[in-house]
């Protein structure tokens, strides 16, 4: 059987390389270049025919990566393409899941439909279900989610002494509790309140018993950062250690790693799914794994 041919959106580049060498598949080339006037100009430079496509393009700030996406995999399909994928290791537009205010667009649906209408197939990492159950309830294709709280776990308890870990919201109980069981070490749940974009609240029950231990702030996304920045300035009021910030998407918008890291945190580690220097913890192998599954072929 023909391996499939893997095409990197810019800035995916790494993370497509990883993915090519862990799946045996082959490396494609994708040219994607603006005109002078703003417009999008992508050709594929590569042989697709009769085979498996698969884009890889991490949709942090997504706006400027989706218009490429959709001619890619037009061109792909052009061209002969049998199936076209795509692997998101960051899917954006989750967190708009309601409408806030009257006249909002629900962007997480819009964003959905827009995907579902593009590709075949998606695989992506630890997505922000958070009124949504699953993907199916927003993707009409199929979509594969890949979990990493295992990963997270299995790197804090070998590179933190003596962790404990925080959890970021009552909604993200389950899945804090679910890394502290691969840390193999106690976890507690921050009460979180966000009034807007760039301001969050947050209050740490019951820390001061854990003092002798290494705070891990854990969440799926840094964003802002200031979720981290406030839990970190709660933990310092109550005279814990400066925490180890662990998150799976490191999306960081202008300015947070460096408030981040002035908030005096021990360290700032993330997943490998937005090239960030702080990727510390490489899931691929478990996207290679989905990807395996999606295309029904073995490892
Ligand atoms: C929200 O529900 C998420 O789990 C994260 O807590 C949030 O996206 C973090 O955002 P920020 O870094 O802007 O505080």
């Amino acid at each position: 059987m023909t391996p499939p041919l893997l095409l990197a959106l810019p800035g995916s580049e790494g993370v497509a390389a990883r993915l090519t060498a862990l799946l045996g598949a082959d490396s494609g080339a994708a040219v994607v270049q603006r005109f002078p006037d703003g417009e999008t100009y992508v050709r594929i430079a590569s042989a697709v025919a009769k085979r498996d496509v698969i884009l890889v393009a991490t949709l942090d700030h997504p706006d400027e990566k989706l218009l490429p996406l959709v001619y890619l995999a037009d061109a792909a399909r052009d061209a002969g393409a049998w199936r076209v994928g795509l692997v998101a290791p960051y899917l954006a537009y989750l967190r708009q899941d309601r409408r806030f205010q009257e006249g909002e667009a629900i962007t997480s649906r819009s964003f959905a439909w827009i995907l579902s209408a593009t590709v075949d197939w998606l695989v992506t990492v630890d997505p922000h279900l958070h009124r949504y159950r699953s993907l199916a309830e927003l993707y009409t294709i199929r979509a594969a989610a890949v979990h990493v709280a295992a990963d997270l776990g299995r790197w804090i308890a070998a590179e933190v002494s003596n962790p404990l870990i925080i959890g970021p919201d009552a909604e993200s109980g389950q899945w804090a509790n679910a890394v502290a069981c691969a840390a193999n070490a106690p976890a507690i749940i921050l009460e979180k309140e966000r009034h807007s974009a760039t301001a969050v609240s947050v209050s740490v029950p019951e820390a001061s018993r854990h003092a002798d231990r290494t705070p891990v702030l854990i969440d799926d996304i840094i964003s802002t950062a200031q979720t981290m920045i406030e839990a970190a300035r709660h933990l310092r009021e109550r005279g814990l250690r400066p925490p180890v910030c662990v998150a799976v998407h490191g999306i960081f918008a202008a300015g947070a790693y460096r408030a981040l890291r002035d908030a005096g945190v021990a360290s700032v580690v993330t997943c490998n799914t937005i090239p960030h220097e702080t990727n510390a913890i490489d899931v691929m192998p478990r996207v290679a794994d989905a990807v395996r599954g999606v295309l029904g072929v073995k490892a």
